[in-house]
């Protein structure tokens, strides 16, 4: 089943054309990377993607339902968190607020403290810190503190714009198998966005790579060709 789908979507901020056509899918439980150069459109995907931006055509479906053109809070109630990019941690709150904060309109509360542990046990680092202030936690840390965040509103489909952003390669590495535990326990599908095309590449997921607001090219990791890759990357 198709947990998310995109098809021809197009996206303009005045007279720049940030998408022009593009089209994608999620299958449930899959990882979709997405990469390209700077100014390829990928935040603008994520970000018409969760409601952020209204697009000028196509459409976007969510678990079959048709979500183009509606409210950030509507999207999230049809099953998507976003996690932009910069780690907007609530500095002044603990970890466990920040975590708390999230799940805040869920009814199901024995639920929400079975994800809270199952969480905590995903991130042992946020486990031994669940009292400190967030502000003042490492950028590593902050990366797997809002990635947690936005898992407690449950969603089926999570989606993280830049995770690896002024990371150190180890601490991306800790993050990248932290994502990985959580969509094998919960059949989750995730859509990353990664400039790096290298990192896509040690992930092995499914690659779409964006150049000027379009599809250049799309394959599995594995199977691509290196040097496909990096013509598709730099347009030659
Ligand atoms: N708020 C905005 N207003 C005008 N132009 C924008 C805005 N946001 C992005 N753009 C333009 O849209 C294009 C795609 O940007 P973006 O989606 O941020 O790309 P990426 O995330 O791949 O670097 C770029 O040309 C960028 O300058
Ligand atoms: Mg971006």
């Amino acid at each position: 089943m198709k947990r998310l789908e995109i098809k021809d979507l197009c996206v303009a901020y005045g007279g720049v054309k940030a998408l022009r056509g593009v089209s994608l899918s999620v299958a449930q439980g899959q990882t979709v990377m997405i990469t390209g150069p700077n100014g390829a459109g990928k935040s603008t995907l994520m970000k018409a993607l969760a409601g952020v931006v209204k697009p000028q055509s196509g459409q976007i479906f969510l678990g079959g339902h048709d979500v183009t053109g509606l409210s950030a809070e509507r999207v999230a109630v049809a099953g998507l968190s976003m996690v932009p990019e910069g780690r907007h941690v609530f500095g002044s709150m603990s970890v466990l607020e920040n975590l708390r904060v999230a799940s805040g309109r869920r009814r199901d509360k024995a639920q929400v403290l079975a994800d809270l542990d199952s969480l905590l046990d995903v991130f042992p680092m946020l486990k031994e810190r669940t009292h400190v202030q967030a502000g003042l936690l490492s950028g590593g840390q902050q990366q797997m503190l809002v990635i947690a965040r936005a898992l407690m509103t449950a969603p089926t489909l999570l989606a993280i714009d830049e995770p690896s952003l002024g990371l150190a390669p180890k601490v991306t590495d800790q993050v990248y198998e932290s994502l990985h535990t959580l969509q094998a326990r919960n059949q989750l599908s995730l859509l990353i966005v990664e400039q790096s095309s290298a990192r896509v590449v040690m992930t092995g997921a499914h690659m779409v790579l964006l150049r000027s607001g379009q599809v250049v090219l799309e394959g599995s990791a594995r199977s691509l060709d290196a040097q496909a890759i990096e013509a598709a990357y730099f347009g030659m």
